[in-house]
């Protein structure tokens, strides 16, 4: 029984002492515990990281399943400022044998970029197809998803490559100029230019009020700190530099949509403040491949971190959709 009684006393020893250090990170290092939500998020999801050379440079990935001739892989790319991680609470609700690789952008994460690299979205999407070579993304049927930056990034990619793409999804795509200007633009008008790279705790909370539709959603002071410490902080020269070029890039997708020649699914926020809902107009207007739009209720620009229940049952209805139509043709 003293056996016993002594471990129980261990244990629970450990687990105060393991708790203790949670409590104290949460307090004096944020970024820790973001670390430790980020990995636990990687595990929740059943995907495995990697790293591949492509010349000098690494390029960081989430990988789960294996390519197959039957279904399209499935290829995400985050958006400004974000990382692989960010797709993890989609890919929890899209089925396990959905082969699907997430990757950290150049300059984003653990995605190494050259000095003075060129940053338009053009030379950034050439960039990407490197990778998808060296990793065989290419020797089988793709479907390419993206989010902001990185939609606009996968439009641009199945415009310059057609032949490598055989779905495309694109939620809330940069590089369109809508009719009507967002509340981000707005503000960027009036002088407010760097409001998505956030260097202090209040500003975090801005851009986080601005991103998501549900207020409820939106971290804690403390988290908030620790997405400055660990998020933005060590890019954020690289981040406004990246930013001027997509700005600098606003409507450069426009004239690539009727290049586009893979079934196409574009996914809205219904209360999207960044990129503004009008641009469905100009896609549905410059796109001549078959179009799914489909609108959020309830949601504003982070659709895969606001909805991504939703979202994901979306992109399997495509997927079902036009992987029929594609078999019978
Ligand atoms: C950057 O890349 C684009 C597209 O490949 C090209 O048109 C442009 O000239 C390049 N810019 C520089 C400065 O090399
Ligand atoms: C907002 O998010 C919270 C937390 O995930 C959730 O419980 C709530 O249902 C959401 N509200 C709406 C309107 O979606």
């Amino acid at each position: 029984m003293e056996v016993i009684s002594t471990i129980v006393q261990l244990v629970g020893g450990a687990v105060l002492t393991t708790l203790a250090l949670a409590v104290s990170l949460y307090y004096t290092k944020p970024a820790y515990i973001i670390y430790f939500f980020q990995r636990l998020n990687t595990w929740r999801a059943g995907c495995t990281i990697k790293y591949v050379k492509v010349g000098e440079q690494q390029f960081a990935y989430l990988e789960r399943g294996r390519r197959s001739k039957n279904q399209p892989s499935l290829l995400l790319i985050h958006g400004f400022g974000d990382i692989k991680e960010s797709f993890c609470e989609m890919i929890m609700h899209l089925p396990k044998n959905l082969h699907l690789i997430s990757i950290d952008l150049p300059g984003h994460g653990d995605t190494s970029i050259k000095a003075k690299a060129n940053l338009s979205i053009e030379a950034i999407a050439a960039n990407l197809h490197q990778f998808v070579g060296v990793i065989g993304l290419d020797r089988g049927p793709l479907h390419v998803l993206g989010h902001s930056m990185g939609s606009g990034l996968a439009g641009c990619y199945a415009a310059l490559y057609p032949g490598e793409v055989s779905l495309l999804t694109m939620t809330g795509p940069t590089g369109i100029k809508p009719a009507v200007k967002s509340l981000v633009f707005e503000k960027i008008d009036q002088g407010n230019k760097y409001l998505l790279v956030p260097e202090t705790v209040e500003q975090a909370e801005e851009m986080f009020n601005i991103c998501l539709y549900n207020k409820s959603l939106i971290p804690p002071k403390q988290l908030l700190k620790g997405y400055v410490d660990y998020y933005m902080r060590p890019h954020v020269s690289f981040f406004k530099e990246l930013f001027d070029a997509i700005l600098e890039q606003e409507d450069v997708l426009t004239p690539l949509l009727g290049k586009i020649t893979a079934p196409t699914q574009v996914i809205w926020g219904r209360h999207e403040q960044v990129l503004h809902i009008s641009c469905v107009d100009v896609i549905k207007k410059e796109m001549t491949a078959p179009l799914q739009v489909d609108i959020i209720e309830d949601c504003g620009h982070t659709v895969p971190l606001e909805t991504p229940q939703k979202a994901a049952s979306l992109i399997l209805n495509f997927r079902d959709k036009f992987a029929k139509k594609q078999n019978k043709s």
